[in-house]
């Protein structure tokens, strides 16, 4: 889908707000108590909202560019426990509304390919990331030339600065798909 807009956020939030591959993705990552954690495109928030269950302490902030989506994220986040320390912003992965080296965790579960200008994005991660931060992207693997676009998409990141550290192929719950993880080149 190319065009994101209140229609397509309530579409997608009653169909796959909250897609299995949120929870799984977070459960592959080891997080550390008190960590930042940034999702780009976040969606509904299902991920920052397990995300926050995982760990003692941290600040989960979302974003995403469609207004409808972050009322959607907040109204379901509203009677969480965690709601103290989960925010959600306006904004894209092209400008990403962040101070500088604030994360210890970036996920961009099922958002990249809806990026504007996925160089831009990338830089804004490097921008925004700890030196020791974790980018963590979640893709789609059932679609036609999955294997391609993980090719294609390791390339672009190495390009601007990052080293891919794993790659991961996840079937579970009746979904697959990747999970790559990568660290700055230091
Ligand atoms: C397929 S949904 C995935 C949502 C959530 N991460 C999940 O896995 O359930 C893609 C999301 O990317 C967002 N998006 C669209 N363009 C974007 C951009 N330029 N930067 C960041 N996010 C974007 C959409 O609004 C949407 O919420």
């Amino acid at each position: 889908m190319s065009e994101w807009n209140a229609e397509t956020a309530d579409w997608y939030a009653k169909k796959y707000g909250d897609y299995p591959s949120n929870k799984l993705g977070i459960n592959e990552l080891e997080i550390l108590d008190n960590s930042t954690i940034i999702d780009i495109g976040c969606g509904t928030g299902e991920a920052l909202r397990h995300a926050s269950g995982k760990i003692t302490g941290g600040k989960f902030i979302g974003i995403d560019p469609v207004p409808r989506m972050i009322e959607i994220a907040n109204e379901w986040t509203e009677n969480h426990d965690a709601r103290e320390q989960i925010e959600y912003h306006l904004g894209s992965a092209e400008n990403l509304p962040v101070e500088d080296g604030i994360a210890d965790y970036i996920l961009a579960f099922d958002s990249i390919d809806h990026w504007q200008d996925i160089e831009k994005g990338l830089i804004e991660v490097k921008r925004i990331m700890q030196p020791t931060g974790v980018f963590a992207i979640v893709k789609d693997k059932s679609v036609p030339g999955a294997s391609q676009a993980i090719e294609t998409l390791t390339g672009e990141l190495e390009s601007v600065g990052f080293t891919v550290k794993d790659k991961k192929e996840i079937s579970k719950q009746e979904i697959e798909f990747y999970l790559v993880i990568c660290q700055l080149d230091l």
